[in-house]
């Protein structure tokens, strides 16, 4: 029988392409003539050392990362990485600046401040419950880093372009818009991503760090949470996730000989994206949350009139196979995320279900 699939709208872990879970099936029993699964061989073979290269490669390839650059993989997730960026980057008396465009901006803000750390934020769009991306920020000269979020997965912004920063570093956390469009790398001293959004299932956090940010470690951090340990050991120092690093290779190869790289994937992104908006600024039954000039085209936040109509909303999208339609819990609403595996035709089967659902309830 065939399996009942749905439109999956979560915003993490959410949808991966039907073909690459295919593939995963298909090879599972026997992974590439080894006689075992992927989840069975060990990390120091061929097998697996194929994977994590090829992996590696499709990385530098897409995000067009020169020899300064390196490909890491880690566990712990993105927050993870805010504790990390501090204890790695910040010593002898050096600071970072922080924007401040949500949630896990404020976490990122709080792992350093918890560690003693002196840090500036020096934007932050909270007055507005961020609703926007601040521009025309102040850097502050010698900064080891200025830290940004480059799509906030709660509050439905993005930023379209990304800070000057007057040469400091810049840090994205890519987590929820990794891969789904090309930018400039040369700015960047480091970036990283859980990859249960755009690139996989939970369990692995991709990082890309420059060599003058790894010159910064010092020897004296636990083992486990210095960058140097894993750019040293090809990420396998210890036990890597192996299951989920092989997701992202095939996600990445689909990205690659499917899609055709992030040029067509940011095309397919904004065409998604277009029908969503389009479609909320005709209506006055549906309102997005974020100022239009910072939308984010990975989750698109929106209210109903009512909150008893969001629950209506939620509870039939379910009904006609719509699923992860609610809100974070803590800002409510509604949220569609329509990260890089998200067909045109999952975009296209909601907006016709918030059609027929404005018609009956507007
Ligand atoms: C932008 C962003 N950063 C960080 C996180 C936290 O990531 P993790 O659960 O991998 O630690 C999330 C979502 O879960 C996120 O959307």
């Amino acid at each position: 029988m065939k399996p009942k699939r749905i439109h999956n709208f979560n915003a993490g872990p959410a949808a991966l392409p039907q073909s690459v879970l295919e593939e995963i099936q298909e090879n599972f029993l026997d992974f590439n003539g080894s006689g075992m699964s992927i989840t069975e061989v060990s990390h120091r073979s061929k097998w697996f050392d194929d994977v994590i290269n090829d992996a590696i490669t499709r990385v530098k390839r897409l995000l067009k990362l020169d020899d300064r650059y390196h490909v890491l993989f880690m566990q712990g997730g993105a927050s993870l990485q805010f504790c990390m960026l501090p204890m790695n980057f910040l010593h002898g008396g050096r600071t970072a600046d922080y924007v401040n465009t949500g949630t896990w901006s404020t976490k990122a803000i709080k792992e350093a401040q918890i560690q003693g750390k002196t840090i500036q934020v020096v934007a932050s769009s909270e007055d507005r419950n961020f609703a926007y991306i601040p521009k025309d920020i102040q850097f502050t000269a010698g900064a080891a880093y200025a830290h940004i979020t480059s799509n906030n997965t709660i509050k439905g912004t993005q930023w379209a372009d990304f800070p000057e920063t007057g040469g400091i570093p810049l840090i994205a956390d890519m987590s929820s818009d990794i891969f789904s469009r090309p930018f400039d790398i040369n700015p960047f001293g480091l970036l990283y991503a859980g990859a249960q959004k755009n690139m996989g299932p939970a369990g692995v956090c991709l990082v890309v760090v420059r060599d003058d940010m790894l010159a910064l470690v010092p020897d004296d951090l636990p083992t486990m949470l210095k960058y140097t340990t894993y750019s040293n050991k090809n990420s396998m120092f210890n036990t890597p996730p192996c299951f989920a690093i092989y997701t992202v290779q095939l996600v990445l190869k689909w990205l690659e000989e499917t899609i055709g790289g992030l040029d067509k994937m940011a095309a397919l992104n904004r065409q998604k994206a277009d029908m969503l908006y389009g479609l909320i600024d005709r209506s006055e039954f549906y309102n997005g949350t974020a100022d239009p000039d910072s939308r984010s085209l990975m989750n698109v936040t929106f209210r109903l009139p009512n909150e008893s109509l969001e629950q209506q909303f939620v509870a039939q999208a379910i009904e006609h196979d719509m699923g992860g339609l609610k809100g974070h819990r803590s800002v409510g609403g509604c949220r569609a995320s329509i990260y890089n595996p998200t067909p045109l035709s999952g975009v296209e089967a909601l907006v016709d279900f918030m059609r027929t659902f404005e018609q009956q309830n507007g």
